[in-house]
């Protein structure tokens, strides 16, 4: 191989790097006109999304609700937190991941997260107080997130 054809390789690799961590830094953005940052994404890869966003707010709400009662549930509210663990980030396509900024990508995760770790607070009788806390922990990531970013469909 004439080391020309390697350099040209070489830099080849590096720009191919330089481009990809570019990329999964800063996902497939622009300024939106409410001056979020707005995702790029295709529209049922926008759907999917916010369907999980749903999902969410329902698992949210049943935790409100459960934790009202005078008599909770624990199997109940266990079973609601883990829908919304990590299990349900591991569905998501890479496709899909490659267009998501970093800290989109870290706030998300830890929600699903943190959502593992409440499951397995109940499990442990975490009193009503210290499961509220975690939860509002998350609401707080929630509303912070839905500040910063917004979706387009292409
Ligand atoms: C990592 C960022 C992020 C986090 C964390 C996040 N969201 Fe969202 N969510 C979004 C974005 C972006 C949208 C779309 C907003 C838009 O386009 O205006 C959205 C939309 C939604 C919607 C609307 C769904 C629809 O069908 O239109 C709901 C409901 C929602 N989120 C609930 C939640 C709840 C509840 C949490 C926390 C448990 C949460 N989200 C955490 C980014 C996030």
């Amino acid at each position: 191989m004439k080391p020309n054809f390697c350099r040209a390789a070489v830099i080849l690799w590096v720009a191919t790097l330089g481009v990809g961590g570019w990329f999964f830094v800063k996902g497939v953005t622009k300024t939106g006109s409410d001056g979020r940052v707005e995702i790029i994404l295709a529209a049922a890869e926008r759907d999917q999304i916010l369907a999980e966003m749903r999902s969410l707010l329902k698992a949210v709400d049943g935790l409100i609700r459960g934790l009202g009662e005078p008599n909770p549930d624990p199997r109940q509210m266990e079973a609601t937190a883990r829908a919304v663990g990590m299990n349900m980030a591991a569905d998501t396509e890479p496709t899909i991941m490659a267009k998501l900024p970093l800290p989109f990508k870290q706030m998300g995760m830890s929600i699903h997260k943190d959502m593992d770790a409440l499951a397995d607070a109940i499990v442990r009788h975490e009193t009503s107080q210290q499961i509220l806390q975690r939860l509002s922990s998350m609401t707080a990531r929630c509303t912070a997130c839905h500040d910063m970013y917004r979706f387009k469909a292409s």
